[in-house]
C-alpha cells in the first residue's frame, strides 16, 4: 500500500522545499500550513484524509470536551425497559413524525451484534480489540431517535429485502468502513463469496448465493472525475477536479444497481484545480493570481450536484433504483491534526448538548443534503427513489468510536486514526439506519 513508501527523509526534503513557497495572505495561516503538510503526505491520506478539517475545527472551538453524561443516563433508564418495542415496525403515524436522526445515545447493555471472533472479515486496521483497545464501554450505547425507536439491524430481514438486488457503496475509505460493517452484520446469517477484488482493495464484489444478493464497493476519492497533477513523474498531492463529469470508475456501474449509497468529502481538504467543460475555471487554495479562488465548500457542492444530477437524469438506470446519500462522517482529532499528534481516546459518547453544529463537519453535511435534495425533487418526479443516511449528527457524538493509535495500533506507523471507526462500534448503526430506510424505500425520513 502506498503508505509503505513513507520515509522520514523524504518528508524532511519535501519540507525544506515547501518552505520556499509563497504563502497567500488571503489564507488563514494555520489552514495553509496544514495544507502544505497535507500535500506532502498525500500518498498517506487515503487513510487519514482531513488535517485541515481538524485544525479548522479547533480554531472554531467546535467540540466541548467535558463529558457529562448524567443527563443522558437519567433520562434514558426508561428506554431500557422498552427493548422489545424496537423490533416492531413503526406505525404509519410514527413514521410520518419521526426523524430517525434527531436523537441521542442511550446505555445499552446487550453488546454488539458481532465480535472479532464471530466476524472473520474485520480488517486489521479496525480490529480495535486485537490491536490492544482495552475499554469496551463504547459498545454499550444504542441510538435512540427522540420520537420513535430505531429498529435493530436484522441480517435475515435485510437479506430478504435485498433478495435478487445489487447494492453498491460508492466513496472513499470511510465508505469501505461502512460496507465492512455490513459484511460483519450479514455474515451472521450468510457468508458471502468473494467475487472480485482488485489489488488495492478499492473495488470489490461479494455475492450472497442463498439470497442472490450482490454487494459492491466502488472506490472514488471525489465522486467526480479527478486526476492528480504530476511533478517530475511523481504525484504532487494536488488534484484536477472536473466538476461537470463523474468518475466513470463507479458511474459505469450505476445502470446495474438497485441501490447506490453515495458518500464522500474527506479528500477535498487540499489544493485542487477546478475544471468545467475542460477549461480551468478556478481553484481551491492554489494561490495563483490569475485563477479564481474558491473554498472547499464550493468544490464539495459542485461534486455532489453533479452526482445527483446524473442520478436523477440517468436514462439507462434501473427503474427501481434507490439512491442514498450517506452524509459526511466527522473525524475527532483533539489537540492536533492526524499528523501533528492529534488523538482520540475518549471512552464514552458526547451528549446532544455537547456537540456543536457550527462546525465544518456540519457545513459539509448541509451542503451534501442540499445537493441531494435538489436532485431528489426533480428525480422523484421522474419516479426515482431517494433516501438519506444522515449520520453526521449522531456520529459527532461518537468521538469514542475511532481506532486511534494509543492502544498500540501500528497500522499507520504510530499515527492516530480518528477518521475511521472501530468494528464492532457505532459505525454499525449506519447499517441499522440503512435497513430502516430501505425497508421503507426511502420514504421514512426527509
Ligand atoms: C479479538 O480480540 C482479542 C482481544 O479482545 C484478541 O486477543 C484476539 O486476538 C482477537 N481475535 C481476532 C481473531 O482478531
Ligand atoms: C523537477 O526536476 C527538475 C530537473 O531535475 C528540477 O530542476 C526541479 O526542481 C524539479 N521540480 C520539483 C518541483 O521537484
Ligand atoms: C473553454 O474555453 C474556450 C476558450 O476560452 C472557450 O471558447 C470555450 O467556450 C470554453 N468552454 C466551455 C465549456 O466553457
Ligand atoms: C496563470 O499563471 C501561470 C504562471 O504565470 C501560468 O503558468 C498559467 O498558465 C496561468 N493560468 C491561466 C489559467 O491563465
Ligand atoms: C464558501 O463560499 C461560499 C460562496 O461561494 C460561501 O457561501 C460559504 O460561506 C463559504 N464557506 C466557507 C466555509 O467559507
Ligand atoms: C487521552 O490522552 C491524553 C493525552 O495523552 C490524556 O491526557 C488523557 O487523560 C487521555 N484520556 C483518556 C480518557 O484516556
Amino acid at each position: 500500500m502506498s503508505f509503505c513508501t513513507f520515509s522520514p527523509e523524504k518528508l524532511h526534503n519535501n519540507a525544506k522545499r515547501e518552505r520556499g513557497l509563497n504563502m497567500g495572505s488571503r489564507l488563514v495561516p494555520f489552514l495553509f500550513t496544514s495544507l502544505a503538510i497535507a500535500t506532502l503526505f498525500s500518498f498517506f491520506l487515503i487513510y487519514s484524509p482531513n488535517p485541515l478539517l481538524t485544525i479548522a475545527k479547533q480554531g472554531l472551538n467546535s467540540i466541548q470536551i467535558q463529558p457529562n453524561l448524567h443527563a443522558v443516563q437519567e433520562q434514558d433508564h426508561q428506554d431500557l425497559d422498552h427493548n422489545n418495542i424496537k423490533l416492531q415496525p413503526p406505525t404509519k403515524k410514527e413514521e410520518e413524525k419521526c426523524d430517525l436522526y434527531e436523537g441521542h445515545w442511550v446505555p445499552e447493555l446487550r453488546g454488539p451484534m458481532y465480535t472479532n471472533s464471530s466476524c472473520a472479515t474485520i480488517p486489521e486496521s479496525k480490529n480495535c480489540f486485537k490491536n490492544g483497545r482495552r475499554d469496551s464501554d463504547f459498545l454499550n450505547w444504542r441510538w435512540k431517535p427522540d420520537k420513535c425507536e430505531l429498529p435493530l439491524f436484522d441480517p435475515n430481514t435485510f437479506l430478504e429485502i435485498v433478495r435478487g438486488k445489487k447494492m453498491a457503496f460508492i466513496g472513499d475509505s470511510v465508505a469501505r468502513n461502512h460496507v465492512e460493517s455490513l459484511l460483519c452484520l450479514l455474515s451472521q446469517e450468510e457468508s458471502p463469496k468473494d467475487v472480485y477484488k482488485d489489488s488495492e482493495d478499492r473495488f470489490r464484489t461479494w455475492y450472497f448465493p442463498q439470497h442472490d444478493f450482490t454487494l459492491m464497493k466502488l472506490w472514488s476519492k471525489y465522486l467526480i472525475a479527478a486526476d492528480e497533477r504530476m511533478v517530475n513523474g511523481t504525484g504532487s498531492g494536488t488534484f484536477n477536479l472536473h466538476l461537470d463529469r463523474l468518475d466513470d470508475q463507479w458511474a459505469r456501474h450505476l445502470p446495474d444497481l438497485d441501490y447506490a449509497i453515495v458518500s464522500g468529502g474527506h479528500w477535498f481538504f487540499r489544493v485542487m484545480y477546478l475544471h468545467e467543460g475542460g477549461n480551468l475555471t478556478g481553484c481551491v487554495y492554489c494561490n495563483q493570481p490569475n485563477v479564481t479562488d474558491y473554498n472547499i465548500s464550493h468544490a464539495v457542492r459542485m461534486a455532489f450536484r453533479t452526482v445527483f444530477k446524473h442520478i436523477k437524469d440517468c436514462k439507462n438506470c434501473r427503474g427501481g433504483l434507490i439512491a442514498l446519500l450517506r452524509t459526511f462522517a466527522p473525524a475527532h482529532f483533539e489537540n492536533g491534526a492526524w499528523n501533528t499528534g492529534g488523538y482520540c481516546n475518549r471512552t464514552s459518547p458526547f451528549s446532544e448538548a455537547q456537540i456543536d453544529l457550527g462546525t465544518f463537519d456540519w457545513e459539509m453535511r448541509n451542503i451534501q443534503i442540499e445537493e441531494f435534495e435538489r436532485g431528489r425533487r426533480e428525480g422523484e418526479m421522474k419516479g426515482k427513489k431517494f433516501g438519506v443516511l444522515d449520520i453526521t449528527r449522531a456520529m459527532l457524538m461518537r468521538a469514542d468510536g475511532h481506532p486511534g493509535a494509543h492502544w498500540g495500533n501500528q497500522w499507520m506507523k504510530g499515527y492516530n486514526d480518528c477518521v475511521h471507526w472501530c468494528m464492532p462500534g457505532p459505525v454499525d448503526y449506519w447499517n441499522h439506519f440503512l435497513m430502516a430506510i430501505i425497508r421503507n424505500e426511502g420514504g421514512l425520513v426527509s
